[in-house]
Order: C-alpha cells, then sequence, then structure tokens
C-alpha cells in the first residue's frame, strides 16, 4: 500500500502545507482558514480561500511521481493508494482506485444536518464571492474536504486501515508523518513487522524507523521504483 502527501503533487506546482517559505501553514493560519468554526464565523473567507486552492489545482497538471502510481496500480496484483491530498492528481493521472482520506478539494458538500447534498464543484471563477445555496436546500456549501477536528471519511479510514492490516509493502511517499490519524499508519505497519519504505527528500519522523529510505523526490523516486518492477527479474536455479 502507498500512503501519500502533498510532497506527491510538489512538482506539480501545488504548495505543500509545512514547507519552509512555500508551504500554505506557513503563510495562512489553519484555524482561521480550515476548521469548521472558520467556515461557521466568515463563511466567504474560508470559500474564497478553497476557490483559490482549485483554481491552483486546475491550472496544474499530475507529474511523473502520480503518473508512476497510476502505472504501479497496472502492474501490481493489488495496490491500495491512500492520499491525504485533496486535490485529485492521482486520477487525473489515472489511478482508478484512490481512498481520498481527507476529501476532495473538487467536490461539494451540504453542511446543513440531514441534507446529505454532494457533488461537482463549480467553476472558480464563477462562484469566487461566497459558498453557492445547496441545490437541494439552499443552505451555503462546502468543499468536500476533511477540516481541522473533523473526523475522517468513514470508509477511508476502514479501507486505510484493513489495507495495512493486510499488505506486504508499505510506502508512505510525501508526508511529514505528523497529521494523525494518516501517520498511524505506517506505525502500524512497523507495529505488524511490514516493510515500510520512505521516499522524501527531507527526514521525517518516520525516517529512524523506516526499512528503506529514499532521500529524493516523489517525482524522481517512484518512476525509478516502476522502471524496477518492469525489468525481467532472474530467478536462481531452483
Ligand atoms: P506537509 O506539508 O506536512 O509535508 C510535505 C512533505 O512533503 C514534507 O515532508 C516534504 O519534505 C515532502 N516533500 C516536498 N517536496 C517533495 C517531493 N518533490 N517529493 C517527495 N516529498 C516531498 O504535507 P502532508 O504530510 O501532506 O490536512 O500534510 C498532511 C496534512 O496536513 C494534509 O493532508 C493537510 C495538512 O493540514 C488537512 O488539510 C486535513
Amino acid at each position: 500500500m502507498v500512503l501519500c502527501g502533498s510532497g506527491v503533487s510538489a512538482e506539480s506546482g501545488v504548495p505543500t502545507f509545512r514547507d519552509a517559505m512555500t508551504g500554505l501553514w506557513e503563510r495562512y493560519d489553519p484555524m482561521q482558514l480550515a476548521t469548521p468554526e472558520a467556515f461557521a464565523s466568515d463563511p466567504a473567507l474560508v470559500w474564497q480561500w478553497y476557490q483559490w486552492r482549485r483554481q491552483l489545482v486546475h491550472e496544474v497538471a499530475p507529474n511523473p511521481a502520480h503518473y508512476a502510481l497510476a502505472e504501479l496500480e497496472r502492474l501490481l496484483p493489488r495496490l491500495t493508494l491512500i492520499t491525504q491530498n485533496v486535490d485529485g492528481l492521482h486520477q487525473r493521472a489515472g489511478s482508478a482506485d484512490v481512498v481520498e482520506f481527507h476529501g476532495n478539494l473538487l467536490t461539494d458538500i451540504c453542511p446543513a444536518a440531514g441534507c446529505g447534498y454532494r457533488g461537482a464543484g463549480g467553476e472558480p471563477a464563477d462562484e469566487a464571492s461566497g459558498p453557492p445555496p445547496c441545490p437541494q436546500c439552499g443552505v451555503g456549501l462546502r468543499p468536500a474536504v476533511v477540516w481541522f477536528g473533523e473526523a475522517i471519511p468513514g470508509d477511508a479510514l476502514d479501507r486505510a486501515f484493513a489495507a495495512v492490516a493486510d499488505c506486504d509493502l508499505f510506502f508512505s511517499v510525501g508526508t511529514s508523518s505528523l497529521v494523525y490519524p494518516a501517520a498511524g499508519l505506517a506505525e502500524q505497519a512497523l507495529a505488524a513487522g511490514v516493510p515500510v519504505v520512505e521516499i522524501n527528500p527531507n527526514p521525517t519522523p518516520l525516517t529512524p524507523a523506516a526499512d528503506h529510505v529514499i532521500s529524493a523526490p516523489a517525482g524522481t523516486a517512484l518512476p525509478a521504483v516502476v522502471e524496477s518492477l518492469r525489468q525481467p527479474v532472474h530467478q536462481q536455479d531452483g
């Protein structure tokens, strides 16, 4: 299984969260933009920030890391791809089965209790000012991302825990391994004796515990992993 973080999209031009100088949380306060409380107190500000991020994602393309992961899905008999990324770039690169642990930036949901509306978000430029009304109930929509203090979608959590309990190799790619429960998946794999490979140009709290560390950008390392799988395996006699 593969757990991805924002470093996987960095080479597409999508900013990470915690990298010095370029990380979103270096420039913006997550408590004012990425919490249910922030949305309740200033829905227009929060909406506009997410529209800016939507616009950014519309303007970029998947990079070799995303394409390599899509290829890995085709090459291996079984692969569970868990992503913390909300940008939809895995799907655009051709990954058919993506577990979106932190939701999806390009989808709208209705926050009203009992409504349940979920649909594709509109064009960022057309909806720049504030949350558009829910087509079902009229309440202002929100992006389908997981905010601080919110639960991970139950089906994503179930699939992630099931996959980690049943995998034979765990890749942690482009994540700072600081945000739980996602960061706990690698710990769970290590505790079960599953080999853990980290791909990240910078050290993280996972680095000392990982079985293998590939200290390189995902856009270089993942295509190399795929290439190595394509090489014919030279079996020993017998
Ligand atoms: P972070 O910004 O915390 O970490 C990004 C990681 O990517 C760092 O460890 C970088 O070293 C690494 N990195 C940068 N460029 C890379 C590259 N080209 N190839 C590989 N790695 C690279 O982002 P996440 O770990 O994704 O949650 O953050 C986890 C969660 O925190 C996010 O999903 C988001 C954020 O708050 C929510 O919004 C709920």
